[in-house]
């Protein structure tokens, strides 16, 4: 917003595209210089005179209403009128559709997200990706995209012959029941265990999966049955998050989709035979080949996925497809993108593997091997049962303290991932995640509880003071005609209103990078920002007129702190 005012401002004194004066600006490094600046070198090349000198002339000619425009060296800085932009700005901001932005007007992105393994562990690289896409998800949401997200679950593969076969030899209903995926997970374990010993246990296995191939009614109602009691589980992942799906469609929807690519390779001859299996040769592009069919002719992931893409593409209409998975992926998401391009899917310009680094808790990995597992689910326990500990050492009286605990503990573990650039590797401490003063969850959510309840007291002032028992002192204050004061927001006030504008630009610059910590640590700067200007400036002023800005500047930071979290997947109680 403020940009834009200064775009409008220079452009009709210079030569140059609103798009060009935009991306010359710049932020002075000091507050005291100015609120933007505009460096003169291109203007100088161009009329082929000192930049200072242009800076100079500029500021002279400039005369407008509610700027001051001064020239330093190269630059022309532009200092706005506190008094003057501060109502402009703040009745802006109080649009009821602000925030709402359009740039993905008439565009369909749909995202790949969560995708956990079924009869496996939900694991940490899941819930990355639940957070990230979800994230995600909203961002593209609130610039205006039709978002449609997949969770494309991993529900197919000749694991599940094993898993019948382990199944029927040692399964236990009633731990299966009670505890799904550690009871999958001893089967499986169980089955690599005797693998080495008994000879007849492959070949069940193998035929255990192409009864499922072919529809076998038992095997159909065995793997169902996995799929259901695995869901279940991860559905109360999902429902501690607050993250649902507009669709869960997992590999085995692409089992009828996959002959016509198959076909589709063989008829652009792009299939060649190796070991017996068909691959795609990727030498120019200088990957490994890309593994089609296997020599005993089943698929395998990268042709479920390039049946996925043709499908989201396709029936689904999506203009951008995401996909949110692991690091570790990199080379397979090169090699179905690189695929789908030789078949000549010119959209595939429009697919991104949006990836991330891997996260360990305390230093430990997550495994799905024996032993080392760190469960997730008592991460979020722990997580809420220090922030209600927390919370009844500090606010004992609380109402609905399990929820706001709730709130805090899944926030902190939310935002710990969040707030890091995503590529990069996260060691996570719940400590740290829980520390309230630190650059947390919770500290965002403690800053938005603060200007709550400073709106809340404001109404309880305001009524004393239209109330008759007002003080002759107070009433005096209240009589005497007050200048409008030059800067009524003071400077921190005005300093935070400037980090409020910037949101429009904020959420352009994450969705462009697939970055949610861009908004993270966004929420981070107006936190700091609000608290500073909390510790500088008497908010709930006598004066009308200034309790009245001041208060709209705390009620946009509230609306701006809950815009962002909610964003991020973050609850904000009004109390904590
Ligand atoms: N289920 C896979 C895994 O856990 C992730 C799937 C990601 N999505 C995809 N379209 N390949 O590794």
């Amino acid at each position: 917003m403020l940009l834009q005012i200064a775009i409008e401002a220079i452009q009709p004194y210079v030569s140059l595209s609103v798009e060009q004066i935009k991306d010359l600006l710049e932020i002075p490094p000091s507050a005291e210089m100015g609120d933007v600046a505009f460096p003169c070198y291109t203007l100088s090349k161009i009329q082929k005179q000192a930049p200072h000198t242009i800076a100079e002339q500029l500021a002279r000619q400039m005369q407008l209403e509610g700027i001051q425009v001064t020239a330093e060296g190269p630059y022309v800085n532009l200092r706005y009128d506190r008094g003057y932009y501060s109502n402009i700005l703040m009745q802006q901001m109080q649009h009821p559709h602000y925030g709402q932005l359009n740039i993905g007007h008439g565009k369909k992105v749909i995202i790949d997200m969560s995708s956990p393994n079924i009869a496996k562990p939900f694991g940490i690289g899941h819930l990355r990706s639940t957070m990230i896409g979800s994230a995600l998800y909203n961002m593209y949401q609130m610039a205006g995209y039709e978002v449609v997200s997949v969770n494309h679950l991993g529900d197919w593969g000749t694991q599940f012959g094993k898993q019948i076969t382990a199944y029927k030899r040692w399964g236990n209903d009633e731990a299966l029941i009670e505890n799904p995926i550690q009871e999958s997970l001893r089967l499986y374990v169980a089955f690599h265990d005797q693998v080495e010993h008994d000879v007849t246990l492959e070949p069940e296995a193998r035929e255990w999966f192409r009864r499922l191939e072919s529809g076998d009614e038992e095997a159909v109602r065995l793997w169902k049955y996995f799929v259901e009691i695995s869901m279940q589980e991860f559905n109360r992942m999902y429902t501690r998050l607050h993250v649902s799906f507009d669709h869960v469609l997992g590999e085995s929807f692409y089992n009828d989709k996959m002959a016509a690519v198959v076909q589709a390779l063989e008829e652009k001859e792009l299939l060649e035979r190796s070991e017996g299996a068909l691959v795609v040769r990727l030498d120019e592009e200088g990957m490994p080949p890309c593994l089609i069919m296997k020599s005993d002719g089943s698929t395998i992931y990268p042709t479920r996925d390039l049946a996925t893409a043709f499908y989201r593409h396709e029936v689904m209409q999506g203009d951008q497809l995401l996909y949110v998975v692991g690091g570790e992926q990199k080379l397979h998401f090169e090699q179905v993108f690189a695929v789908l391009k030789k078949m000549g899917a010119t959209w595939v310009d429009h697919c991104r593997h949006v990836h991330f680094g891997l996260m360990k808790f305390e230093g430990k990995k997550m495994s799905t091997r024996r032993g080392k597992i760190v469960q997730l689910e008592e991460v979020l326990d722990e997580a809420i049962a220090r922030a209600l500990q927390v919370i009844e050492d500090k606010n004992p009286d609380l109402p609905n303290k399990h929820d706001v605990a709730e709130a805090v503990g899944i926030g902190a573990i939310v935002f710990g991932d969040l707030k890091n650039n995503r590529v990069n590797e996260v060691d996570f401490s719940l400590e740290d995640a829980l520390n309230f003063e630190g650059e947390t969850g919770p500290y965002l959510q403690y800053t938005y509880t603060r200007t709550q309840s400073l709106i809340l007291k404001s109404k309880v002032t305001e009524d004393r003071v239209t109330d008759d028992r007002v003080t002759e002192d107070e009433q005096a204050l209240l009589n005497t005609p007050q200048e409008q004061p030059v800067n009524p927001l003071g400077e921190s006030g005005w300093e935070l209103l400037k980090v409020l504008t910037r949101y429009s630009q904020v959420l352009t610059r994450g969705i462009l990078n697939n970055e949610p910590s861009v908004l993270a640590r966004y929420a981070l700067e107006v936190a700091q920002a609000f608290n500073y200007y909390y510790n500088k400036e008497r908010i709930l002023e006598q004066n009308h007129d200034l309790r009245t800005a001041r208060l709209t500047l705390t009620q946009l930071t509230g609306d701006s702190l809950q815009r962002t979290m909610h964003i991020l997947g973050i609850r904000t109680p009004n109390r904590m």
